[in-house]
């Protein structure tokens, strides 16, 4: 029987571009989705913007602008991404829509008919420089459980645990610094800690259908610690205004908190997909067959297997059949950091020309069902990718069909001869294994699996040497029988890693003259059939194009983090870098340069390309990522600073033979704005700074 499934995946921020944590999750789930479709399933896997909150409401403050205008502006960039890398998403919506609106409202009054909402007098701090109820967020100190510092107010990063910002010790206001007050205010509560709740979710967390480290550490939380603290404490779900959120029904100036109805956005996003489509979204809720998935990162656990299945539990709802967790990427080691320079753009990636397919085939091949964290190493990736991707698979279809073409008019042979049925046989024995092993999200193993078919396929090729058969004399059969196999074996490799790969699967089925690929083509032989030209497939990773992922160019990228405001001890949000000595500054030659021109670069957005001169009898051309703040021609003639012995570098766009000298904000996407240094008037171009 074919399944029904409706799968998301958490919803991202809507404060900054994506990042390549997010790219992570989407490839994930995208491809255990494309597996589920391939095999017949109706999937309905939807994604939306995290529109809500404190964070975001001040941010759109320092911007200048409303926080519908503010997350509008990140919502029209996400497609880009999706696209580029192929997410197959049926919906993007928001939580700061129409559908959430009514949703959370009604989720909440069931929850209050159902004698789970509590109100209670809270004291909450204040913070007396910006005369506001401090958010959680923005409130940080020692984590009341572990210890650990510098956590913020509502859940600790190292223990994973989830408190009251009051409960932290040693609180301080990110805002200002200050020491946050205790003021009063009254607040709703969900009585997570009601017996019902907790019966229900020991049920559910703990009958098996979670990862097992998953199930574990969620065991934690039900315990009692040893200062006597229950295990499920009672969520604090309301915000006084000022507030970016879904207001309360019938308490004016109350909001839900914005972890109340950003889960609830999952539902909002199919209500508004079932609603375009014409059709009823309730019904296919109550369809018991249907089969509700999360995918989400390690860090949101507590959120989505405490309080999201308990809200839809007591609100009369279907509750989730299943959480998949996964771990965090990281690049070359470290961590995604907020400076500049670290962590990689995936626009960027696609902007330079890097095949998408490639990206999902390194990830893939590092994934497993456990919540493990994941490196991007690029030299690890320029090898995985070139060798199985490139020199296993796509080469023997190079190798094979130009013999196919030009001998045999394009015709596969229908004897496959002794070896060619056994090889084809032997492929089709592990298709089922390869199926499964995409069910349980063991990329890795499933791609290991393909490989070592592909190994047996060139051993196969090896063997008949058909570039020697294509030169004897009465080899016509044997040639014909050889090409047919390996490309009937290409074929099934295809299908194989059509859920990875899916732009290079389409490009196949064209090659192949075959319809869009279902899994059971792969154990179903094409019989009598023509294939079409082959047309190149897909290059090798050439390095010197990926190192340019890796060059930071000051204002250049977005921010890989999302946005969150750190104490000011950190001046314009980073710390301060290790010292230097006057010799080692002594190596920057700075200059003083005037700006002759400057103009838009076609395809790089954030790109201007700069002609300066340093006074060295010509020119120089720089490019440098400052479009997004300076219009170009209140650029010409002005004075600035440039880096003049700095090695060039060769970009997509031309060679660029400097850099301009510019502010800005470790954090831009939250603290907007490049600010380029000036030269007083009257220095001469050429001027060395000291
Ligand atoms: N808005 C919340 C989720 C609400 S779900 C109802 C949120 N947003 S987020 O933008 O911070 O993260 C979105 C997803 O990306 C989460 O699942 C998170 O775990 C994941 N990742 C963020 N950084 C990541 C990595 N470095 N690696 C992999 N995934 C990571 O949390
Ligand atoms: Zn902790």
């Amino acid at each position: 029987m074919s399944r029904t499934l409706f799968v998301t995946t958490a919803l991202p921020y809507a404060n900054a571009p994506f990042h390549i944590g997010h790219m992570m999750e989407y490839i994930q789930a995208d491809i255990w989705v494309r597996y589920q479709r391939l095999n017949g399933a109706e999937v309905h896997f939807v994604g939306a913007d995290d529109a809500h909150g404190a964070p975001i409401m001040i941010a759109a403050e320092k911007a200048g602008l409303t926080p519908q205008e503010f997350v509008a502006g990140i919502a029209s960039g996400r497609q880009a991404y999706l696209d580029g890398f192929g997410i197959s998403f049926d919906n993007w919506h928001s939580t700061d829509s129409p559908e959430n609106t009514e949703l959370a409202q009604s989720i909440y009054l069931a929850l209050d008919e159902a004698g789970l909402i509590d109100v209670r007098e809270v004291e909450q701090f204040f913070d007396p420089v910006k005369a506001m109820f401090l958010p959680d967020r923005y409130i940080k100190g020692q984590c009341p459980r572990c210890g650990a510092a510098d956590q913020y107010g509502d859940s600790c990063e190292v223990c994973g645990s989830v408190y009251a910002p009051t409960d932290l010790v040693n609180p301080y206001s990110a805002l200002s610094g200050a020491v946050p007050e205790l003021r009063s205010s009254e607040h709703f509560f969900f009585r997570l800690s009601d017996p019902r709740c907790v019966a229900f979710l020991e049920e559910w967390t703990q009958d098996g259908k979670l990862q097992p480290e998953v199930a574990n550490k969620v065991r934690e939380w039900f315990v009692r610690d040893e200062a006597g603290n229950p295990g499920l404490s009672d969520w604090d779900i309301s915000r006084d205004a000022p507030y970016f959120g879904i207001e309360i029904p019938g308490v004016p100036g109350k909001y839900f908190y914005v972890w109340l109805d950003a889960p609830i956005g999952y539902l909002a996003s199919l209500a508004n997909l079932f609603a375009k489509r014409g059709e009823d979204v309730d019904a296919f809720l109550a369809r018991p067959d249907v089969e509700q998935i999360h995918f989400i990162g390690k860090d949101i656990v507590y959120f989505h297997t405490l309080f999201w299945p308990a809200m839809l539990k007591f609100s009369g709802r279907k509750v989730p059949d299943n959480v998949f967790v996964h771990g965090f990427i990281t690049v070359s080691e470290e961590k995604m950091s907020k400076s500049r320079g670290t962590g990689i753009s995936p626009l960027r990636y696609l902007e330079l020309g890097l095949n998408p397919d490639w990206l999902r085939y390194y990830i893939a091949a590092k994934l497993n069902s456990h919540v493990e964290d994941v490196d991007f190493t690029p030299d690890d990736f320029v090898t995985r990718v070139n060798s199985d991707l490139v020199g296993k698979y796509v080469n023997i279809a190079a190798r094979l069909s130009g013999f196919l073409a030009k001998r045999f008019d394009g015709r596969l042979s229908t004897d496959l001869g002794e070896d060619g049925r056994e090889l084809l046989a032997h492929l089709h024995s592990r298709v089922s294994v390869v199926g499964e092993l995409y069910e349980e999200r063991e990329f890795g193993k499933a791609l290991r699996e393909v490989m070592a078919l592909a190994d047996r396929v060139n051993e196969y090729v090896e063997r008949h040497k058909p570039w020697n058969l294509a030169k004897a004399e009465g080899a016509e059969l044997e040639l014909h029988q050889t090409c047919s196999t390996g490309i009937e074996a290409f074929r099934v490799l295809t299908v194989l890693l059509a859920p990875v790969l899916p732009k290079v699967a389409d490009q196949v089925a064209e090659f192949l003259q075959v319809p869009d690929f279902t899994w059971a083509d792969a154990t179903r032989p094409l019989g009598e059939h023509s294939i079409g030209r082959y047309a190149h497939l897909m290059q090798r990773i050439d390095p010197d194009v990926l190192a340019e992922l890796f060059v930071p160019s000051p204002g250049g990228e977005p921010d890989p983090e999302p946005a969150a405001p750190e104490p000011p001890v950190e001046p314009g949000g980073e710390p301060v870098a290790e010292q230097i000595t006057i010799d080692d500054f002594a190596k920057v030659d700075l200059r003083v340069a005037r700006i002759v021109s400057a103009e838009a670069v076609e395809g790089a957005r954030k790109l201007l390309r700069l002609v300066v001169d340093l006074g060295e009898g010509h020119t120089r051309q720089v490019f440098s990522g400052i479009a997004g703040s300076h219009d170009p021609a209140d650029l010409v003639g002005r004075l600035t600073v440039v880096v003049a012995n700095l090695a060039p570098r060769t970009m997509r766009f031309g060679i660029s033979e400097g850099m301009i000298l510019a502010a800005a904000h470790a954090d831009e996407a939250a603290n907007p704005g490049i600010f380029l240094l000036e030269a007083d008037a009257g220095a001469a171009p050429g001027l060395r700074v000291h």
